[in-house]
């Protein structure tokens, strides 16, 4: 998008303070940056921190197709991050971050490590009597692409990206 059509998607979506931006101006926001828009937020490691971080995502995604499946990304994530490693421990913490380009929209979780290695290498659903192994297949479900990076001892960031359709 030029400078112009950026120009005339801002005035056209002609923002009040109260408004969240208009599905037009972020559009308009995204296309001028090819790296994508981000946001990074960093939450405290506590179970009721999952919830903020599922607000944290809605908001950020009201006016996306994926918003919704965003959503639950993000919390199975952020709970595993508590569950699995240092994060969930005292003075834990987890970073949730929001990559928006036109294309597509990646949410990662970054944890503090000591843990094991997320599996998303597994290859069947958990047995009807297995109350865990679910989390990481429902993202995969969900997401067009998943993965992670990062070690053990310094922790990891586990991504899902949604691959969005031309609307
Ligand atoms: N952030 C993480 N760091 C380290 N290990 C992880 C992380 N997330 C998941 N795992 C590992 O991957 C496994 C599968 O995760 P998941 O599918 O969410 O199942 P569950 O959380 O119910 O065990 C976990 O049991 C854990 O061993
Ligand atoms: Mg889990």
């Amino acid at each position: 998008m030029n400078e112009d059509a950026h120009r005339a998607a801002v005035s056209a979506a002609s923002l009040s303070p109260s408004d969240s931006p208009r599905p037009e101006l972020i559009h308009a926001m995204v296309a001028l940056r090819p790296g994508g828009l981000t946001w990074r937020r960093t939450f405290l490691g506590r179970p009721d921190q999952v919830s903020e971080a599922r607000r944290f995502v809605r908001f950020l995604l009201q006016d996306s197709s994926c918003g919704e499946d965003a959503e639950l990304v993000v919390s199975e994530l952020a709970s595993n991050a508590l569950r699995h490693t240092s994060s969930g421990q005292a003075h834990g913490s987890f970073i949730v971050e929001v990559i928006r380009k036109t294309a597509s929209i990646r949410i990662s979780v970054y944890d503090c490590g000591w843990g094991r290695t997320p599996g998303f290498r597994r290859q069947q659903w958990p047995s009807a009597d297995q109350e865990s192994g679910r989390g990481l297949m429902t993202v995969a479900a969900l997401a067009s692409r998943v993965g992670c990076r990062g070690t053990q001892s310094v922790g990891h960031a586990v991504w899902a990206e949604f691959t969005l359709l031309p609307s």
